[in-house]
């Protein structure tokens, strides 16, 4: 086999992302409010291991010592989430000091070690007493999202020159408020509905706000994009691939973009009586317009395709009309591995939709490797699964798809939410017992592609 370089952009953000939730810990520290996340890991059934986030990595204590590892790695930026309850104990009204603080030393330390700080507002964590008056159903939470965005960006607004808005509505809505695997652990299809409109009109609204409050900087929205890929043209499986993809990526991208709801899918939910035969019914004068407010970027979040079978299983309640073929790779997620489907998808971003920009905010693979003998980790698997992926973005690239950063999901190992610690996605290893970090293999690789603005890739 040959090989070839291939190199990136100049300025292109070579990153690593987190969240929250999954690595702070201090669940009840320094003033912090309880959110949907502490109330529902403290529920006993919830999470696979029967953990929870309240410890996680101690990044809360530790993020000096994780801001060294991301300097050592070279990365030229970070991804994290900002803990709304730490910033608003009740998620509006009285602001804690002691959260604004430590996110504000959180990114002054990045901006020290030449790290460009890429925060997140609601990567899922809500103040428990806004789930206490409807949560994302109710449209007072976007209110309440706003007065947020504002308190957070008055204060970091002179600093941080790119903000995301959301990590996922789709997850949010569909493993929240759909399946019930996610906080707040809700089975009920037409309050997902309420809830993926709230959430993209709070983005709406929270994009002026931070226009106003960071100028300069840049703003956005991070979806998770799930091609789906098709067995054949049969008519069952266009039928069946099309509808997939409006439930999981149309339905966010065109309301972002100006294309409203799509209407074949708005048919199918009042069909499935999920709506009422008057339709969107919580769509108000101007949503629409507010939810398409210019963006300067569109994030992608990008793990895996779903492969659909020719043979169409009949839609059920628990069996949906997909199955994955079961002789395609997957990580330990169980999460088909398909790097040209990530290729594909940027340019049919970049095709349908054009965003300014577009960065990929999340990619990257579970495999729980650990230290062998010598105490180096191997994860020569994570080290492949990255190499592809970076080489079908930088296909992408060359096909003159606008992107500009790659995060690697994540830094280090963390609260895989209802997974809890067993799926370790990270490219540093945690040690939960000790806190100990280590790099693993795919680390110290990355750190070379950094460095070298490129990598090498078999032909
Ligand atoms: C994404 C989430 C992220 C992490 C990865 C594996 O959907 O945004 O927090 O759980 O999946």
């Amino acid at each position: 086999m040959t090989s070839h370089v291939i190199t990136f952009p100049d300025d292109f953000f070579w990153g690593a992302a987190t969240s929250a939730y999954q690595i702070e810990g201090a669940w009840d520290e320094d003033g912090k409010g309880e959110s949907i996340w502490d109330h529902f890991c403290h529920t006993p059934g919830n999470i696979e291991d029967g953990s929870t986030g309240d410890v996680a990595c101690d990044h809360y204590h530790r993020w000096p010592e994780d801001i060294a590892l991301m300097k050592e790695l070279g990365l030229k930026a970070y991804r994290f989430s900002v803990s709304w309850p730490r910033i608003l104990p009740a998620g509006r009204g009285k602001v804690n000091q002691a959260g604004l603080d430590f996110y504000s030393r959180l990114v002054d330390g990045l901006l020290e070690a030449g790290i460009e700080p890429f925060p997140t507002l609601y990567h899922w964590d809500l103040p428990r007493s806004l789930q206490d008056e409807g949560g994302w159903a109710a449209r007072s939470t976007a209110e309440a999202f706003v007065e947020y965005t504002d308190v957070l960006s008055r204060h970091l607004g002179d600093r941080v020159k790119h903000w995301i808005t959301h990590n996922e509505p789709f997850s949010v809505a569909f493993l929240g408020h759909q399946i019930g695997e996610h906080a707040p652990g809700l089975k009920d299809t037409p309050t997902s509905l309420k809830v993926i409109h709230h959430l993209l009109l709070s983005h709406g609204w929270a994009v002026p706000v931070l226009r106003r409050n960071s100028p300069g900087a840049e703003v956005g929205i991070t979806l998770v994009c799930i091609p789906i890929v098709l067995a054949s043209s049969s008519a069952d499986n266009l039928r069946v691939g099309r509808k997939l993809d409006g439930q999981f990526n149309r339905w966010y991208l065109d309301p972002l973009y100006g294309r409203h709801y799509p209407a074949d899918q708005v048919a199918e939910h009042i069909a499935d009586g999920n709506l009422p035969a008057e339709g969107l019914v919580f769509v108000e004068p101007g949503d629409m317009e507010a939810i398409a407010a210019q963006t300067d970027f569109l994030g992608v979040n990008y793990y895996t395709t779903i492969v659909l079978r020719d043979e169409v299983v009949p839609e059920g309640e628990n069996q949906p009309p997909v199955s994955s073929v079961s002789e395609v790779e997957c990580t330990d997620m169980g999460w088909p591995i398909n790097p040209d489907g990530l290729y594909q998808l940027l340019n049919r971003l970049h095709f349908e939709y054009q965003p300014g920009k577009l960065y990929i905010t999340e990619s990257g693979a579970s495999y729980s490797d650990g230290p062998d003998k010598d105490g180096r980790i191997r994860d020569q698997r994570r080290l492949n699964y990255l190499r592809q992926h970076f080489a079908a973005a930088q296909r992408a690239i060359k096909c003159g798809v606008p992107l500009a950063g790659y995060f690697v999901w994540s830094l280090i190992d963390n609260f895989e939410w209802n997974k809890g610690y067993a799926q370790r996605f990270g490219l540093i290893w945690v040690d939960y017992e000790t806190q100990q970090r280590i790099l693993k293999d795919s680390a110290l690789w990355y750190k070379q592609v950094i460095a070298d603005n490129g990598l090498v890739t078999p032909t």
